[in-house]
């Protein structure tokens, strides 16, 4: 099935990476009527998937809480998904997240109380941001809606992430986005997957929220294709993740030089923790030292050539959070590619706080101290299955201990560590010949600081909550 783009919001097919200004505003309405008032206005403003945009971007997501808030009807409210409407601060989710001790929502500088929704905003250069930023403020302002966190975002160089490492080179390809058939090496996976009224990996319409016919009464959403007698109000719509992380990077590489002594080898070790060298080549086809031909490569897996782990540890942050064709639990390679399918977030985060040296080489990242400054990562996904892709990732392989067979280990990278007396997560075993290495006592390298679950609406289900009466 075609995508349709023009109701796709922009930030589902692209990163917005040339506007390179942006901010995420987070909002309360204080009265329903003139928050629609408001999102009639944004509405029109709001980035599609078909425009690529060269001075600014808007883009628009909603807690239960706002959408709630908004009065939209009880029926449509209950069809959204149980992880959506209970928020990811319940004692359920944090539970299933491992959202505890320091990573408790009680420490979190948002998340915690009320947000109603989210404005994602990309402007070219700073002064039009300043520009953008004053006409929605002009805005909001007008409509009685409250301000409740700014939160910036920065670029960094290479494609950085604040440790030194290159990110954003692994990317589920949405088949329907391909003009042509791709080559046998790439893998795609059905819209479906990420983006609501489509089908997934199942072969089955992404379960999404619908309204009684009725109740559209001014027949703006389409048919669901499931039910009839309803209304899809999830149709070119998503989930969207968004966790702000604290990135600690003087303790990141402080504990890689305690444990090696030498800064070549502090490097190694964290390429370890991570799956790839700071340039992006990966460790799976390049174990021994970075290769610049291969900084963009995802061409690779581990069941061929790296099933013990010895050139790409089996708890490495990116051999946890997507196993490719390689899971323990499974018996062939065709099973451990179909399970890891099932659970693929589409990233879109960025980084945010000044970078400890601008053009983030470890060797110089290593001799600077400790600036205090707070930097990490604005981690966002988008998914139509809350719980089969984001919940079960970071529940399932980026937190349980004994993922791959190993035994204290959590995510190296993002992982909650600690020793509760009843077991532990703060260990990183690197599998070797004879005897494997095990690193003791990780702190945690990142930090939630905030966090919510949104529901990033289509264009016409934009309007219809703007609408809705
Ligand atoms: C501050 C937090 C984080 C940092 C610094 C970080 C860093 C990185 C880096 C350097 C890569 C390699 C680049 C690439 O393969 O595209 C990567 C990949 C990835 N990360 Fe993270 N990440 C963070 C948070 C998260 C979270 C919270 C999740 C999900 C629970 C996640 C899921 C992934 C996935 C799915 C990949 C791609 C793996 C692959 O396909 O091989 N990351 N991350």
């Amino acid at each position: 099935m075609k995508l349709e783009k023009k109701d796709i919001q922009g930030l589902m097919v692209r990163g917005h990476g040339n506007l390179k200004s942006a901010r995420f505003l987070l909002y309360n309405c204080t009265d329903p009527a003139t928050s629609c008032d408001f999102l009639k206005e944004i509405v029109p403003l709001i980035t599609n998937a078909e425009e690529k945009p060269e001075k600014e971007a808007i883009q628009i997501a909603f807690t239960y809480e706002g959408l709630s808030f908004l009065q939209l009807p009880p029926p449509l409210l209950n069809s959204f998904c149980r992880e959506f409407k209970e928020g990811m601060t319940a004692d359920q989710r944090r539970a299933v997240l491992g959202d505890i001790g320091d990573n408790d929502p009680d420490h979190w500088d948002w998340g915690q109380d009320s947000i109603h929704f989210l404005l994602m905003v990309y402007a070219k250069d700073q002064e039009q941001l300043d520009k953008s930023m004053l006409r929605i403020k002009e805005q909001t302002d007008r409509c009685g809606i409250e301000l409740i966190h700014t939160l910036p975002t920065g670029l960094l160089q290479h494609q950085k992430e604040h440790f030194g490492f290159r990110d954003d080179i692994s990317r589920p390809v949405i088949r329907e986005l391909l003009n042509e058939t791709p080559p046998e090496n790439i893998t795609t996976f059905p819209a479906g997957e990420f983006i609501m009224g489509y089908k997934n990996l199942y072969d089955e319409y992404a379960p999404a929220p619908h309204v009684p016919f009725e109740l559209d009464t001014k027949g703006i959403l389409p048919v669901h294709p499931d039910f009839p007698e309803r209304k899809d109000l999830g149709k070119n719509g998503s989930y969207l993740v968004f966790r702000q992380m604290h990135q600690n990077v003087h303790s990141f590489w402080q504990y890689m030089k305690e444990q090696t002594g030498e800064k070549g080898e502090a490097i190694k070790l964290a390429s370890k923790m991570v799956g790839r060298w700071p340039d992006g080549s990966p460790l799976a086809t390049c174990p021994m030292a970075p290769d610049p031909e291969l900084s963009e490569s995802n061409d690779f897996g581990y069941w061929d050539d790296d099933q013990a782990g010895l050139k790409c540890p089996l708890g490495a942050h990116i051999r946890r959070t997507n196993p490719r064709d390689h899971l323990v639990t499974e018996t062939s390679k065709k099973d451990s590619s179909e399970m890891a399918a099932k659970h693929q977030l589409l990233r879109k985060g960025r980084p945010y706080g000044p970078p400890v040296t601008p053009e983030l080489d470890p060797q110089n990242i290593m001799d600077s101290g400790d600036d205090d400054q707070e930097r990490g990562l604005h981690f966002i996904c988008m998914v139509t299955d809350i719980r089969r892709q984001f919940e079960f990732v970071q529940n399932n392989w980026v937190s349980f201990h004994k993922f791959g067979g190993l035994e204290n280990d959590a995510d190296p990278i993002i992982g909650n560590h600690f020793n509760n007396g009843h077991y532990k997560t703060d260990e990183f075993s690197v599998p070797n010949y004879p005897i494997r290495k095990k690193y003791s006592n990780l702190p945690n390298f990142t930090l939630i600081k905030g966090g919510a679950y949104f529901f990033f609406p289509g264009i016409k289900a934009l309007q219809y909550i703007a609408n809705h009466e």
